[in-house]
């Protein structure tokens, strides 16, 4: 799966150990940065993964900063992406079956490596159910675009 990965500094230790992990299993990760844990702004990392996730240059984003919620919210102003701020595997299930999210932020000063891989793998893992859930997301689109869902 191609695979686009940030974070900012608060992100930057969970997000080499999440990109590890992927590499390992033979994932196509391509890393936007940042490439130390200097001080950064999350949302210029949040655009970059989401853009590319838009485009469909990427099957899945990944961004990590402090709580995940700053780059949830920033990656959800691009067009076209589901971004959602997961800490536990049973939510990644859901954000993937339910939501189609195609963005998924964790909180790098909240949760642990190995918490932290079983919600990558299993978000990785989980397919769209579609069927009633299509036609929410297909609501969602339409607030997108200016309708009224
Ligand atoms: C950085 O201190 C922190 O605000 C950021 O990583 C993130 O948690 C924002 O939502």
């Amino acid at each position: 799966m191609r695979i686009r990965i940030g974070s900012d500094h608060a992100g930057f230790a969970l997000k080499e150990s999440v990109k590890a992990h992927l590499v390992a299993q033979g994932h196509d990760v391509f890393d936007e940065g940042p490439a130390t844990q200097d001080s950064v702004d999350y949302p210029v990392y949040a655009g970059r993964v989401a853009r590319v996730v838009a485009a469909g240059e990427a099957d899945l984003g990944i961004l990590v900063c402090g709580t995940g919620l700053g780059m949830a919210i920033a990656a959800n102003k691009v067009h076209g992406v589901r971004a959602v701020q997961v800490s536990d595997p049973e939510f990644a299930r859901m954000a993937r079956a339910h939501n189609n999210a195609n963005v998924l932020t964790l909180a790098g000063r909240y949760t642990d490596e190995a918490t932290a891989a079983r919600i990558v793998d299993t978000f990785l893992a989980t397919p769209f159910e579609g069927g009633r859930h299509g036609r929410r997301i297909e609501q969602i689109s339409d607030i997108e675009n200016g309708g009224r869902g």
